[in-house]
């Protein structure tokens, strides 16, 4: 095969063979193909797309470049679960203990931040002691005895996404949805779990920006589940607002710990319950929707899924005692309030300006390899459509310096808006897509 004729044809708008797509992505990871005609081809499927045929092909054959997840030595229905990327997402953080709580299996692999979303692993390393990098045995015995384990993706899952992502990042080609859904369904078929439940964002504060865009990735990335044999229920969620209230690393953690205590934002509590009782039908431990929702609720209720939380924190070597004292958690030294001038709405909250304030805060990188501060970030008093009374806190700046303090306090009020007269709330949940959808 002659690699600038494979770019000409995508070029053109033809579909290539699966054939042709091997041989770029196993030409592509040997070293073989280099940089400049695998920039071509990428930016060729930008302009021109691919079918759910040739999608899945480059998901196949990137899902092969590395290493795969053996799980079959845990017994049960292996579920799971992965957003999109967004602000004030701490579902996974909730998910996790609340899913294996009701005895789902969960064993999750987890990422760090990119841009300005937050990641699991960021967050969890708040905790002191914690072990995000778990040995393949210390995984699987984990999720065998416990019910779930968290670790960072290996090195060696998926070169072929690594590779890709990068040159992908400085060559203006991530926004494309076929080349988002191999890279992200390419992960979670190596990963190795039997049922995958996405989230997917749509949002200022999310990858995709508009509700089609989200809801073709969506059907696209259930489509590759429908070929690949694994069931994929994706949801198509909003990214507008950030979801919950805690932007940062020890903020998420104390927001998910809240949550579990049953306390918490609702919108964040209410997504977190739904796909909790989706992954329980998806396992099919529960039959019945309102079942497995009830099952959920009382889970925090009861708290078992608190429980389960300090569980798998103490199996990876964390102190558990954060979950119950917050001043635990790593604390920043300069905090400023910023209240309600008067009696008024939430109109409108800018989660993508938060998202980026709490980057240059120090919460995420700004560039690979950055250390972060896992101390510092915005903690929200409520989200659109939320009252406040005239003195009431709508948001904290945690911050590592006066200088950062001022500039975060400057980024919140002008990503915040508000209202005399009441504003309607945000919807959540606006599709839910599964593989019966797309006959
Ligand atoms: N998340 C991923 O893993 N890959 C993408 O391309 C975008 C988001
Ligand atoms: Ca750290």
């Amino acid at each position: 095969m002659f690699v600038p004729e494979l770019i000409r044809k995508k070029r053109d708008g033809g579909r290539l063979s699966q054939g042709e797509i091997e041989y770029l992505i196993e030409g592509y990871v040997k070293g073989d193909i280099p940089d400049y005609q695998m920039s071509a081809f990428l930016m060729a499927v930008y302009f021109r797309g691919m079918s759910y045929e040739e999608t899945t092909a480059l998901t196949l054959a990137m899902a092969r470049s590395g290493e795969v997840v053996d799980l079959s030595a845990v017994d049960g229905v292996k579920v799971d679960k992965h957003s999109s990327g967004g602000i004030a997402d701490t579902t996974t953080l909730v998910l996790i203990p609340l899913a294996a709580s009701a005895g789902i299996k969960v064993a999750k692999m987890a990422g760090r931040g990119l841009g300005y979303t937050g990641g699991t692993i960021d967050k969890l390393e708040s905790i002191k002691g914690f072990r995000t990098a778990l040995t393949k045995e210390e995984f699987v015995n984990q999720v065998r005895s416990i019910g779930a384990a968290i670790t960072e993706q290996s090195e060696r899952l998926v070169p072929a996404d690594k590779m890709l992502y990068s040159l992908r990042d400085v060559t203006a080609t991530v926004e494309s949805i076929p080349l988002i859904a191999s890279s992200i369904m390419s992960k979670k078929l190596a990963g190795g779990a039997d049922r995958i439940l996405l989230d997917v964002k749509f949002g200022r504060g999310a990858f995709m920006k508009t509700y089609s865009d989200a809801l073709e990735l969506a059907k696209t990335m259930v489509a590759i589940g429908r070929v690949a044999g694994k069931e994929v229920v994706a949801y198509v969620t909003s990214m507008d607002q950030p979801l919950g209230l805690a932007i940062g690393n020890s903020l998420e953690v104390m927001e998910a710990a809240e949550v579990l205590k049953g306390r918490g934002h609702k919108d964040l509590k209410e997504l977190c319950l739904e796909f909790a009782a989706e992954m329980a039908l998806m396992a099919g431990i529960e039959k019945e929707p309102e079942k497995a929702r009830r099952v959920m609720e009382e889970n925090i209720e009861n708290g078992k899924a608190l429980e389960k939380f300090k569980e798998i924190i103490r199996a990876q070597g964390g102190d558990a005692d954060v979950l119950e004292d917050y001043s635990k958690l790593p604390q920043a030294p300069f905090t400023r309030s910023l209240v309600a001038e008067e009696d008024c709405y939430i109109k409108d909250i800018d989660g993508l300006k938060l998202g980026l304030c709490s980057v240059r805060l120090g919460a995420g990188r700004e560039k690979k390899g950055d250390d972060i501060d896992h101390s510092v970030g915005i903690l929200l008093g409520g989200k659109a459509g939320d009252y406040l009374r005239k003195g009431q806190v709508y948001a904290t700046v945690y911050a590592s310096s006066r200088d950062k303090l001022a500039y975060g306090a400057k980024m919140v009020r002008e990503s915040i808006a508000f209202s005399p007269t009441p504003v309607e709330k945000n919807k959540l949940v606006y599709a839910r897509v599964t593989q019966e959808d797309l006959k």
